[in-house]
């Protein structure tokens, strides 16, 4: 069967490759792709990224189903869509997107079904939220309700810079409509996770635990970015955590979903804080995989996805098992020069495998953004590769990491030298 994977990250490249692995799967497209699944044996580009016309791609030659990575297609409909067409697909609606699209939209949700997460107020006024940051005192965290790209979350350390990201979100609109309104909530301390789960509206299969470094500098210092580095699994995690945030997070969103009549179908992602007694909360939802955690939970998963992925389709994921690689894998990513404010593009990158990555190898180079052009691999977009490596410990699939990215170069690569230190730290 054929199948479309729609996106053009690391996490793409990594989903489509895994998917392309399954015994009956002889093509998987890829829109729009990158310079990595152009060049993966089984995975081919397809130049579309408006959605109707991906609809009449997938109607036309006839694709098994599609899975969708990014948000914005989702936030966009595309599920929808797709399903109106009588066409199978992987993903939230639209309305059930809002769990990530809007912040307001999750947190009152949250509060209405007593799903564990800080305390909070949404505000569309200035005058208010400052009067209310004042109350709560700082640490405070402001957040832009709309999709932001990442950008659309301050963790203000002072009330200064609490009363400045109100000021910059409600007054001078620096983050256009996703910032008209804002939410603002208590600091939470502790270790994150990110807990990512298929879901087919009703039932929920547990992917791998992973964590991801979202600072752009060693030691978890520098701005916020999309994600440095990941690993899988997250030790952080353990049983008795897995449980809980099973019972009191996992299953109340998916059974308050249902409820509200918006039942939820695709990858829910809950970014989590657990704190020092093992309590996680949510700091977010998201309604698709992590880019980077997708590429070490993919790489470390033995079955036949494809079959993973029609199960849950077909709303029967109560039968779906997935085997995983009992190794850590765990990804570095390599940055543009200039990521995350301006990443510079069109730099010649060396180094890299001349063909895909084989199923079984110990190090993959996931593509992100690259493109091909006359045979050569260029730098396109801020997070450019994640390179992964499998080991019997952090530590091993760390050194494999970083083995691979010694032969790697390009003008202004910028990549952390430390991820998976907490988990190394951990000793496990
Ligand atoms: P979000 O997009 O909501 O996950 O926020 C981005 C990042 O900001 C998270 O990964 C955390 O590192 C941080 N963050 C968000 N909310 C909080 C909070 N309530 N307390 C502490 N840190 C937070
Ligand atoms: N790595 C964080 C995210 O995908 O949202």
């Amino acid at each position: 069967m054929k199948l479309l994977v729609v996106g053009s990250g690391g996490r793409e490249h990594a989903l489509a490759w895994r998917l392309a692995q399954s015994p009956r799967v002889h093509k998987v497209f890829v829109a729009p792709g990158n310079g990595g699944t152009a060049r993966e044996p089984g995975l081919e580009n397809l130049a579309i990224t408006d959605l109707a016309e991906l609809a009449d791609f997938a109607d036309r030659e006839q694709v098994a189903f599609t899975v969708v990575g990014p948000e914005a297609p989702l936030a966009a409909g595309i599920v929808d869509l797709f399903r109106e067409r009588g066409l199978r697909i992987f993903g939230p609606t639209r309305a059930a997107a809002q769990l990530e699209s809007s912040k307001d939209f999750a947190k009152a949700f949250m509060k209405r079904h007593a799903i564990p997460t800080a305390e909070y107020e949404t505000f569309t006024q200035a005058d208010a939220a400052h009067a209310y940051v004042e109350r709560r005192g700082a640490p405070i965290v402001i957040k832009a309700d709309g999709l932001a790209a990442g950008k659309g979350v301050v963790v203000a350390e002072t009330l200064e810079q609490a009363h400045a990201a109100i000021d910059s979100m409600l007054v001078d609109n620096r983050m256009g409509s996703a910032g008209a309104r804002v939410v603002i909530e208590d600091f939470l301390a502790g270790e994150e996770a990110s807990f990512i789960v298929m879901v087919d509206g009703r039932n929920v299969l547990a992917l791998a635990s992973s964590q991801d470094h979202k600072r752009l500098l060693d030691s978890d210092a520098g701005p916020n970015t999309g994600g440095m580095g990941a690993y899988s699994p997250a030790p952080v995690v353990t049983p008795e955590i897995h449980a809980k945030v099973l019972r009191e997070i996992i299953m109340p969103t998916v059974n308050g979903m249902a409820r509200d009549g918006i039942p939820f179908s695709g990858f829910l992602y809950a970014g989590l804080m657990i704190d020092d007694a093992g309590q996680p909360r949510t700091l977010e939802f998201n309604c698709r995989m992590g880019d980077p955690e997708t590429q070490p939970i993919m790489a470390r998963i033995k079955s036949d996805l494809a079959s993973v992925f029609e199960l849950a389709i077909d709303g029967r994921l109560d039968e779906a098992q997935i085997d995983w690689d009992r190794r850590t894998a765990l990804g570095v990513v390599i940055a543009a020069g200039g990521y995350p404010d301006d990443p510079r593009k069109g730099d010649v990158i060396s180094g890299l495998p001349a063909d895909g990555n084989p199923p079984d190898a110990e190090c993959l180079v996931f593509h992100a953004g690259t493109v091909e052009q006359d045979g050569r691999t260029l730098t396109s977009g801020g997070r450019v590769l994640c390179v992964t490596g499998l080991g019997d410990s952090v530590k091993i699939a760390q050194g494999l990491a970083y083995k691979r990215i010694d032969a790697i170069r390009f003008d202004g690569m910028q990549f952390r030298s430390d991820i998976g230190y907490r988990a190394i730290a951990r000793k496990r």
